[in-house]
C-alpha cells in the first residue's frame, strides 16, 4: 500500500485575471493504509490537491512523493473518483468498467466477467451492464465511476465527493461498504468532502483547509473504532470540533481580506 509526502505545495494558476494562488505551502503526510478526509469549504483547492497527488497538475512549488518516488518522474498507481462521473458516454456500464480493467494492456484481463459482475453486484447495478452510460441516472452513474476505481484494486484510490450525488440511504450503505473494504485491504485514502458528518464517520484524520489560498487549518485525529455510528456521542463531539475549527478559520479569513483591501 501506498504513503504519500506532501511538501511545501503550493499551486498558482495563470488566469485572465492574473495569478490566482490557490494552494499556498501545505505540506502532510498520509501514512500508509490510511484513511484521510479534506474537508473544505468550495474552491479551497481540494480537487487541486487530488489531481496534484495523481500527477495530472503540476506543483508550481513543492513535491509529492508517493512511496518515495516524486509523481513527476512516474504517476503513482490509483483509483481516481473524478468529482464529475467522467465516464465515456457511448459505451455501456460493463465496457466502461472492462476499459478500465484493460487500461494497462489494452487486452482482456483473467476472471474479467466476474470481477465486473461482482463489482457490480457491490455497488447495486446487477442488471444495467448493458445500459449505455445516458440511460443510466446521476447516482447509477456515480456508483459505475466508483466501481471503476475500485475494479483494478489499486494501493491509492483519491476519492473527489465520491457519495456526494447520492441519497442518504445510499451514501451511508456505500460509506459501510468503503470502510468495510478499507478494514479488509487497508488501501491508502485521500477522501474529499464537504460534509462534516461523513468526514468524521471515515476518516482516521480530517485535515481542514481554510478558504483560499489554502493552508492547514488544523487537524483533527479521530481515533474511534469502526464501524462508527452516526449521532453516538463520541462521533458528535469530533463533528463540533470540527465546525469550531471551520467557522474560525473563515471568519479569520474574512478578516485578513478586509484587512488587505
Ligand atoms: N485549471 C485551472 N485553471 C485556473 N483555475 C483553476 C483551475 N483548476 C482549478 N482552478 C481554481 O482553483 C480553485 C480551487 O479549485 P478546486 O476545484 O480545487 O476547489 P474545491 O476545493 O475542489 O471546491 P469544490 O468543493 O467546490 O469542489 C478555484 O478557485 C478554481 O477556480
Ligand atoms: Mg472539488
Amino acid at each position: 500500500m501506498s504513503n504519500i509526502q506532501i511538501t511545501n505545495l503550493t499551486k498558482k494558476f495563470d488566469t485572465n485575471e492574473g495569478l490566482l494562488a490557490v494552494i499556498d505551502d501545505v505540506s502532510f503526510d498520509v501514512g500508509q493504509g490510511e484513511f484521510v478526509c479534506l474537508l473544505g469549504p468550495s474552491g479551497a483547492g481540494k480537487s487541486v490537491t487530488l489531481n496534484c497527488i495523481a500527477g495530472l497538475l503540476d506543483a508550481t512549488y513543492g513535491e509529492i512523493r508517493v512511496d518515495g518516488v516524486s509523481v513527476a518522474d512516474k504517476k503513482p498507481n490509483y483509483g481516481y473518483i473524478f468529482q464529475q462521473p467522467r465516464l465515456i458516454p457511448w459505451r455501456t456500464v460493463e465496457q466502461n468498467l472492462s476499459f478500465a480493467l484493460r487500461a494497462e494492456t489494452g487486452r482482456p484481463v483473467p476472471n474479467e466477467k466476474r470481477r465486473i459482475a461482482d463489482i457490480l453486484e457491490l455497488m447495486s447495478l446487477t442488471g444495467y451492464e448493458k445500459f449505455y452510460i445516458h440511460q443510466i441516472s446521476g447516482g447509477m452513474q456515480s456508483r459505475v465511476s466508483i466501481a471503476r476505481s475500485y475494479i483494478r484494486n489499486p494501493d491509492l484510490l483519491l476519492m473527489d465527493e465520491p457519495f456526494g450525488a447520492l441519497d442518504e440511504m445510499t451514501a451511508r450503505k456505500l460509506r459501510s461498504e468503503l470502510v468495510s473494504t478499507w478494514m479488509r485491504d487497508m488501501r491508502t485514502v485521500v477522501f474529499v468532502t464537504h460534509d462534516i458528518v461523513e468526514a468524521c464517520y471515515l476518516a482516521d484524520r480530517v485535515l481542514i483547509y481554510t478558504p483560499k489560498p489554502t493552508r492547514i487549518a488544523a487537524v483533527i485525529d479521530v481515533d474511534l473504532p469502526r464501524p462508527r455510528t452516526y449521532g453516538s456521542d463520541e462521533l458528535h463531539q469530533i463533528e463540533s470540533q470540527i465546525l469550531a475549527v471551520f467557522e474560525r478559520s473563515i471568519s479569520q479569513f474574512t478578516a485578513e481580506s478586509e484587512t488587505v483591501i
